[in-house]
């Protein structure tokens, strides 16, 4: 049998991405390999929203160079942003590359494969209006046991001065409701107790009356299913409806990823993110005030062109009043064709890596402070992975990872755990002596 190897880099979506590519792969005859040396075919799904991030492209193609020579029969395929963004300039700069398709034209990869078999030559399919959804789910091969990604939107209908990714993904498209519901259903059966429901701005979904809410409603109702997660929200899109489900479906997870990207209205506007930091806390609060114990968490962009120090202080200061759970703050990085590009980047890189190092470091503060009071508490823990010899990992509800002393059989499991100790991005517990009993005194996270 002929092998393959997956490389992945970037966002959940590519994730996702990556998994369809394996399956339909493995539905066309291939294994998958456990290393790029063993593979007769090795892909790369890439991300294109940081320079760095797409520079990975090359580095990796580089390194398989030498192993191409070796193994002539070797083809390689390079998927996801950068191919869409860079096209055939690809294969100028790579040439080892044989087969290159965009985000849109995964399902074409076995195909595209045979033919580079069959010609000496590569082969390019970059159509941004393809049907990126036409792959059976029955072929996905997920890479998680627990949870699952169903992709429910491509593409993006904002213009955020500083992102490719409407460029890469091309304009919003939604996935029949019907079609959703239906593969999460197909999941439940095969197993898996949690769903996560991808999109660049999930929560713009629309399918004639279906809104996000909607689905969620549907989905929510599919029976066995344990929990139901989404991302990536954008603040545009929060509605009382979308509060509303959060609050009354209990699958539905108490956790939304809401990136707010700067603190500063000068730079928010400036960014075209279409809300002020103002209409931004006032989401917050509508969120809050409905659903209660809900978990955030954001995206920042620092060393945006023109991000005076007081526009940092603001970001800052917006991080202290929302309070959340988890940050990921990014240097701005130019990227071609966007608006943004035209403006001069004119941070030094030193000054964004400090700006970067200071508000992680508040962050984890407070994240610190935060789980430390949740020390003698206890979560419902979705068991997700094996954390080492004996140990697991898993999330809570509100998406905080626990790690505890396990055996593999809880894989899947929801389990009660009591915690023990606190650091700034995971808890640590241990299941509680009554947890046979299923009697429990202390307050449940
Ligand atoms: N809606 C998307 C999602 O699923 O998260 C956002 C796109 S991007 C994959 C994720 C994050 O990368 C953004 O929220 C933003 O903070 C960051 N990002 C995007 N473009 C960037 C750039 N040019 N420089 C630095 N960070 C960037
Ligand atoms: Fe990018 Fe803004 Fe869409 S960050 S994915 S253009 S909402």
């Amino acid at each position: 049998m002929p092998k393959f190897f997956l490389q992945t880099f970037g966002c959940q979506m590519n994730v996702n991405d990556s998994e369809k590519v394996a399956g339909l792969l493995m539905a066309d005859g291939y294994e998958r390999a456990a290393r790029a040396e063993e593979a007769d075919f090795v892909f790369i799904n890439t991300c294109a929203v940081r320079e760095k991030a797409a520079e990975k492209l090359y580095h990796a193609v580089g390194r398989l160079k030498g192993l191409k020579r070796r193994r002539p029969g070797l083809r390689i395929g390079v998927g996801g942003c950068v191919a869409q963004l860079h096209g055939a300039a690809v294969l100028r700069r790579a040439p080892a590359v044989d087969v290159l398709v965009g985000p849109r034209n995964l399902a074409r990869v076995p195909a595209l494969l045979r033919r580079v078999r069959a010609e000496p030559r590569s082969m390019i399919d970059l159509d941004r209006r393809a049907d990126s959804f036409d792959v059976p789910s029955s072929a996905v091969a997920h890479s998680s046991p627990v949870r699952a990604y169903v992709t429910v939107m491509e593409g993006c209908n904002h213009v955020c001065s500083f992102c490719v990714v409407p460029r890469t993904r091309g304009p919003e498209a939604c996935r029949p409701a019907r079609h959703v519901v239906a593969e999460v259903a197909s999941l439940v059966a095969r197993g898996f107790p949690e769903v996560m429901l991808l999109g660049q701005t999930v929560n713009a979904y629309r399918d004639g009356d279906v809104d996000f809410a909607g689905l969620l409603r549907l989905v929510h109702d599919v029976p066995g299913l344990e929990r139901l997660r989404f991302t990536t929200s954008h603040p545009g899109h929060v509605t009382p409806r979308l509060a509303d489900a959060l609050r009354d479906l209990p699958r539905v997870c108490p956790y939304l990823h809401l990136p707010v990207q700067s603190g500063s209205d000068r730079i928010l506007a400036s960014m075209r993110r279409g809300y002020t930091r103002r209409q931004y806390v006032e989401t917050v609060a509508l969120l809050r005030g409905r659903v209660g114990d809900l978990a955030l968490s954001s995206d920042v962009i620092v060393g945006y062109p023109g991000e005076a120090e007081a526009d940092f202080q603001a970001t800052m200061d917006l991080v202290d009043e929302v309070g959340f759970e988890g940050l990921f703050v990014f240097a701005y990085s130019p990227r071609p064709g966007t608006t943004a590009f035209r403006l001069r980047d004119d941070l030094p890189e030193e000054e964004k890596r400090r700006r970067v190092a200071v508000l992680n470091g508040h962050q984890q503060r407070l994240q610190q402070r935060r789980n430390a009071a949740r020390v003698g508490s206890r979560a419902q823990v979705l068991v997700d992975a094996i954390a080492g010899p004996g140990r697991v990992a898993g999330r809570t509800p509100h998406f905080r990872i626990v790690h505890f002393a396990g055996s593999g059989e809880l894989l899947g499991r929801t389990v009660e755990v009591e915690i023990t100790a606190a650091g700034p991005n995971s808890l640590t517990g241990r299941l509680p002596i009554d947890s046979l009993t299923g009697a429990s005194s202390a307050p449940i996270l």
